[in-house]
């Protein structure tokens, strides 16, 4: 039988605590989510900002681009969300993708290989280990030699620049704050070492548009890098902005470089018109609306502070995204569970979405959480981690 394996693959991985599957969400209300007929309080979503859910009138009626940008995919509605985008970001030029995952891979492929070339653009490609799983497939696809660097080590960073042979261009990829850790790079370091080893530095910020900075322009704003400091910025719509895709931002030669080179952007039908309406318009909402981000960042302090007068501990991290560490896949799945009969809407990530023996409980806090959902949760996850001391002190 052709693709017996399959079976299999999912057998093993639901033995060992790592199968996947949807849940439908019926219904989302503010910071709840039906599921199943019961409603949870929601600690799963990337939605940090409350913008998912905001009313959005458009008279743009057009609901599919009808082809790639470079056939008649690309709107005036397209147009206006990287006009805007490169103004606020002061960048010189801006391209849309249809998700954050095919903008990393597109990334690394076409830097490093010319479609239609004969001869690959050779160069290296040195990447945060903790990267997302797109710029590590992008990696591998690509032509460069890859390496990586243990997570936000800039010694070990800087050692690996040091050893390449210098054969074609470096580019090293990291992200504003990671997806599964909360943490941020560290930019300043990053900048510096990219410009002594003449490399070109790339950050992913997904996670941190929308929420960093005054105005939420991310980490470009929070720590005011300019076009030749981060030749190039990947971010995401389908997180703090509330809608889907994401972007590219850099000079006018990448991002022509790109809409020619760059075979997720070419080869693939854009986004719809009313999306980039949408986008554009959560985009001036999240600028202009202070006080979602000052709430979101009350919330952050609160959960940390009740986390460690409960005793629990939590991966050190000042974002929206707080893991608590378990360590086995089975009783991350216990806890989440757990978590879920008292009402609250968790997930438990796992290998290989993390390193083995990593395996948590990622809690996402938003705007939309008010103190006592924050309270209430801290006090559950206190009695689910009393209940399973001992199966934890095992591991
Ligand atoms: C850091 C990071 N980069 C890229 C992506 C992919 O973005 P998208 O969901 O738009 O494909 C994600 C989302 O899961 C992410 O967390």
């Amino acid at each position: 039988m052709p693709f017996e394996f399959l079976s299999q693959a999912l057998l093993e991985r639901e033995q060992q605590g790592l199968l996947r599957r949807e849940h439908v969400v019926q219904a989302y209300q503010q910071q709840y989510v039906t599921i199943a007929g019961r409603r949870y309080i929601n600690f799963s979503s990337n939605d940090y900002l409350g913008l998912a859910q905001t009313p959005f009138n458009t008279s743009t009626q057009v609901g599919g681009s009808g082809g790639s940008p470079v056939v008649t995919g690309y709107s005036k509605q397209h147009q206006e969300l990287c006009e805007y985008l490169a103004a606020q970001l002061n960048r010189e030029a801006v391209l849309l993708m249809n998700s954050g995952f095919a903008a990393n891979a597109t990334l690394c492929q076409s830097l490093f290989s010319q479609s239609g070339s004969q001869s690959p653009v050779k160069g290296n490609l040195v990447v945060d280990k903790l990267a997302h799983a797109s710029i590590i497939d992008g990696a591998l696809a690509s032509h460069a030699n890859f390496s990586r660097f243990r997570h936000n080590d800039m010694d070990h960073l800087h050692s690996l620049l040091a050893k390449n042979n210098n054969e074609g261009d470096t580019l090293i990829m990291s992200e504003g704050v990671f997806s599964m850790d909360g943490d941020q790079a560290p930019i300043s370091e990053l900048v510096r070492i990219s410009q002594q080893h003449s490399a070109w530095l790339s950050l992913d910020d997904a996670h941190g548009f929308g929420v960093l900075g005054q105005n939420g322009m991310g980490t470009v704003e929070a720590n005011a890098l300019s076009q030749s400091e981060l030749p190039v910025l990947m971010a995401t719509f389908g997180k703090a902005i509330g809608t889907g895709g994401a972007f590219i931002a850099g000079s006018q030669t990448l991002i022509d470089y790109l809409r020619n080179f760059a075979r997720h952007y070419v080869y693939s039908t854009a986004f719809s018109p009313m999306q980039a309406a949408h986008t554009l318009a959560n985009i001036k909402l999240c600028q202009q609306e202070h006080w979602r981000r000052e709430k979101l960042q009350n919330n952050i302090r609160l959960f940390k502070r009740l986390m460690q007068d409960a005793q629990l501990e939590v991966l050190s991290s000042d974002t929206a995204i707080q893991p608590v560490l378990i360590g086995c896949p089975k009783l991350a799945l216990k806890v989440a569970d757990e978590l879920r009969q008292s009402g609250f809407w968790v997930t438990a990530i796992r290998t290989p979405t993390v390193p083995k023996k990593t395996d948590r409980i990622r809690i996402t806090l938003t705007t939309l959480h008010e103190e006592q959902d924050i309270q209430h949760l801290v006090f559950a996850f206190a009695e689910v981690m009393e209940r399973n001391k001992e199966e934890r002190s095992q591991l």
